[in-house]
């Protein structure tokens, strides 16, 4: 429903993201009512504009990133109606920031205020100060925080204190856009409001999830920010390790933010570490080459870049969760660009079954959370094969849609956290120690890669990675799925 009004004030107004995402997203909020007629957005960066000038580019994101069912021609005026733009430099305490008051000194005093840092996290701090000193942070203000929060435990404890100095955690937002897909929230639908599935949900019954997220895209514009990150900071930090928190908790107490949080971090501490001496064997890393992805040809990740590198495009990890419920299972997480498909999946192969009724083990049952594209789940199982003779066996598999039931498209995950921030839910947000959490548990395998520990693999971009991952799987007894 509506939201109370509020202000957004967003710094990096001109970047990516805001074209993207985050002017689609409040547009998107506004035409299904959930933003009220008072609400304004204030975009800031350096950049000199006017708001007519602020307001064109905003415009053309709106027609170039919205589906063509959610353009109307009338409702973007009266959307772009609510967007100011100020310049200013938010590392410099002399800048316009008095600009900023005059603009918001024309809400109500106890308007909220959501300030969204959609910049490098070197900037958090200065950011949050520069708010402070000119009297711009009240007691209805909100800070979104942008990934990636630091490369390392030290500089992400470094950002989460420098901000923290300004704001209380119950004001701070660290999005994960991951946890805003109502897909990846169906984790704790299917999980917990199936006891079907609830009651085989374990080690005792499952015998491997794997979580992958592949892209067909490079690195494309933003190879400067990529190549000092690389895939295992990029995905796995946050986005997999969230995904693998939800396929792995507890169930919460309640849908309350810090009930969720709470399950989430007992599973990130409880990730078995990883010694650097064992990262060769655990993980497997890899860069993609020159190769052919819908039938174009596609240069590698090093032409790209036009320079040599050695950051992992490609990044496979097997984690345990020494848990009572997870014991010895396998939890496998890698992400790829341009890998042969756009896909995000988790896959979960249940035990073989031990009848031996059929004459050998019947095949095992699957189940697969289709969290993009084609957003569902499909549940492959055994039933009898009615052309064969005696009592032979066949797969099937149920398929069910996470699409709304009136038809309408899957709202894009930025349009929930948006919104949430200034509701002041922040369940779907990340609290401090699960940061901090993640980043341990990565750590030294940063470390290990850094230091050359693990060799760098090498895959053909159009393909689903490097034959090394095949092997790694299989050390444990798996397959990925796109083998099974
Ligand atoms: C971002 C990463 O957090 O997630 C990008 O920085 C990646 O490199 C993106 O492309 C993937 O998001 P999605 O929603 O397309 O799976």
């Amino acid at each position: 429903q509506q939201t109370a009004p509020f202000d957004y004030i967003i710094f990096g107004a001109t970047g990516d993201l805001m074209m993207r995402k985050l002017i689609p997203a409040l547009y998107n909020q506004l035409r299904v009512g959930h933003v009220p007629e008072e609400a304004r957005i204030i975009g800031s960066a350096r950049s000199k504009l006017d708001n007519e000038e602020y307001r064109q580019r905003a415009r053309e994101a709106l027609n170039r990133f919205l589906p063509d069912a959610h353009k109307d021609a009338d409702l973007i005026e009266r959307f772009l109606k609510k967007i100011q733009y100020i310049a200013i430099d938010s590392t410099k305490y002399e800048s316009n920031w008095g600009g900023l008051k005059e603009i918001l000194a024309q809400s109500p005093d106890d308007r909220i205020r959501v300030f969204y840092y959609s910049t490098a996290p070197q900037l958090f701090e200065a950011i949050s100060e520069n708010l402070h000193a000119h009297g711009l942070i009240t007691k209805q203000s909100r800070v979104v925080l942008e990934k990636p929060i630091g490369t390392n435990s030290e500089t992400a404890r470094a950002i989460n204190d420098g901000v923290s100095r300004f704001f209380e955690e119950g004001q701070i937002f660290r999005i994960d856009h991951y946890l805003g897909k109502e897909t990846v929230q169906d984790i704790i639908a299917l999980r917990f409001a199936n006891p079907l599935l609830q009651a085989v949900w374990s080690g005792e019954y499952i015998k491997s999830i794997q979580i992958t997220a592949a892209e067909t895209v490079g690195v494309e514009g933003r190879a400067a920010y990529y190549d000092t990150s690389g895939a295992l900071r990029d995905m796995i930090q946050n986005h997999l390790l969230q995904v693998l928190s939800l396929c792995a908790m507890e169930a919460p107490s309640s849908l309350e933010a810090d009930a969720i949080r709470d399950a989430k971090v007992n599973v990130l501490k409880a990730l078995r570490p990883i010694p650097e001496e064992a990262v060769s064997a655990e993980t497997v890393r890899a860069q993609y080459v020159q190769g052919t992805l819908n039938g174009e040809k596609v240069p590698g990740y090093l032409e790209e870049l036009g320079e040599e590198s050695h950051t992992e495009t490609y990044a496979a990890m097997r984690a345990y969760v020494d848990t009572p419920r997870w014991k010895n299972t396998p939890f496998y997480i890698r992400t790829a660009k341009r890998s042969a498909h756009k896909l995000s999946e988790v896959v979960v192969t249940f035990k073989e079954g031990t009848s031996k009724l059929f004459g050998g083990t019947p095949g095992a049952d699957r189940l697969v959370i289709r969290l993009q594209p084609n957003e569902g789940f499909g549940l492959s199982i055994n039933v009898k094969n009615p052309s064969a003779a005696g009592f032979g066996l066949q797969r099937t598999a149920l398929d069910g849609r996470f699409a709304p039931a009136d038809g309408s498209l899957i709202p894009d995950s930025y349009e929930r956290l948006m919104l949430d921030a200034v509701r002041g839910y922040p369940a779907l947000f990340i609290r401090r120690d699960e940061v901090e959490a993640a980043w341990a548990w990565v750590e030294p395998t940063l470390n290990a890669w850094a230091a050359d520990k693990a060799p760098m693999e090498h895959y053909a971009a159009g393909t689903y990675g490097p034959e090394q991952a095949r092997q790694f799987t299989a050390q444990t007894g798996d397959q990925w799925h796109e083998d099974m």
